[in-house]
């Protein structure tokens, strides 16, 4: 298979990227090294696949045509080991993010509704025909009925960032009907692990606790969220890469939920300290809770997710220790 993982610079892509290139597949990271978190990080989650004769970087914009055109080049330039499955787009570029999407709502739907347009055009340009892409929870928006099943309602998005997630099934769609593409949306369900963006609240959390600092806690503790461990999720994308075949919705979560408060106390845990807690009102655009429904993914995809949030955390925070005393300064003699 040769593959575009756009995003695959982020948190997710790059791990899709090793996965891909550890199975024989060719890919092509398509990322503008957006600024939303430093390019530092994004480099460093790059760092095993620099070099590699199947893996090539391409750095651009999704809403630059010229620059997906230069990925597909790149693309079709690599001879993967495993032939299995021609080519695809995965893509995971976007703008991530509800609180900030409130503050810049233009540019989410700029970078997240016109980019995969760009993609989908791109497509027809190159005839590639296969597309999985990111979509998210927050389609469900405050989705009184647990747990969340692709059949419920997603009309009642309550942010910007969740409505261009939306918006993007939408096109997806279009494009599946008019071009016959085979498509595949992705619902992720909050997604943690090692190299998790740094604006998440399970990375930020750690960090505060670390450094001894109080934890900004908005409401009062009780909205809860279901997490998704990275190699699950790993495991899904790959499963729907491997099944892309006329359009279909999933949600890939754990399909567990823990509260804000257990959550905390889950990280002081595992980092052997106690929270100091800073209540904060509730955030608009923050959903009460999200808790996914997986039995269409496990029936279609074989999806099945084996990390569990008590193991998972303490997997993070081994990670984020390591990371941290890395990129530690060095000591004053
Ligand atoms: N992490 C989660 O919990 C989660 C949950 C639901 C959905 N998602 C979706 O999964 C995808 C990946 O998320 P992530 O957590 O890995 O985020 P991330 O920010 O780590 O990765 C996204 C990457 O896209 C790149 N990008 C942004 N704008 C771009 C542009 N205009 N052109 C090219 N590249 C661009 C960024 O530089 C970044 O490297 C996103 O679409 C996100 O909305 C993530």
């Amino acid at each position: 298979m040769r593959v575009i993982v756009t995003g695959g610079a982020g948190f997710i892509g790059s791990h899709l990227c090793e996965s891909l290139i550890r199975d024989g597949h060719a890919c092509v990271g398509l990322d503008n090294f957006d600024p939303f978190y430093p390019r530092e990080i994004k480099e460093e989650n790059l760092a095993a696949l620099s070099g590699h004769p199947r893996f090539k970087l391409v750095e651009g914009d999704i809403r630059n045509a010229g620059d997906i055109d230069a990925a597909f080049h790149a693309m079709k330039s690599l001879t993967p080991e495993n032939a299995d499955g021609g080519d695809m787009v995965m893509h995971l570029a976007a703008l991530a993010g509800v609180r900030p999407s409130i503050k810049n709502p233009e540019k989410y739907q700029d970078v997240n509704v016109g980019g995969t347009t760009q993609i989908l055009e791109a497509m027809r340009r190159h005839d590639v025909k296969k597309l999985v892409f990111a979509s998210s929870s927050s389609v469900y928006g405050n989705n009184k009925k647990v747990p969340f099943s692709e059949d419920d309602r997603v009309d009642f998005p309550i942010s910007p960032y969740a409505a261009t997630k939306k918006a993007c099934e939408l096109i997806a769609h279009t494009y599946h009907h008019l071009f016959q593409m085979d498509i595949t949306a992705l619902r992720f369900f909050t997604v943690y692990g090692p190299r998790q963006r740094p604006d998440l609240a399970i990375h930020k959390f750690t960090k505060l606790l670390a450094d001894g600092k109080s934890i900004p806690v908005f409401g009062d503790g009780t909205t809860s969220r279901d997490y998704t461990y990275i190699d699950d999720i790993i495991q899904g994308v790959r499963a729907a890469m491997g099944k892309a075949e006329g359009f279909h919705i999933y949600n890939l979560g754990e399909s567990q939920t823990i509260t804000l408060s257990e959550l905390i106390e889950t990280i002081a845990g595992a980092l052997g300290v106690t929270p100091d807690i800073d209540r904060q009102p509730q955030q608009p655009g923050d959903v009460d809770c999200t808790f996914a429904d997986i039995s269409r993914a496990r029936a279609e995809l074989g999806y099945a997710p084996t990390t569990k949030i008590r193991d998972g955390i303490p997997a993070f925070v081994n990670w984020f220790r390591t990371r941290s005393a890395a990129t530690a300064p060095a000591e004053q003699a």
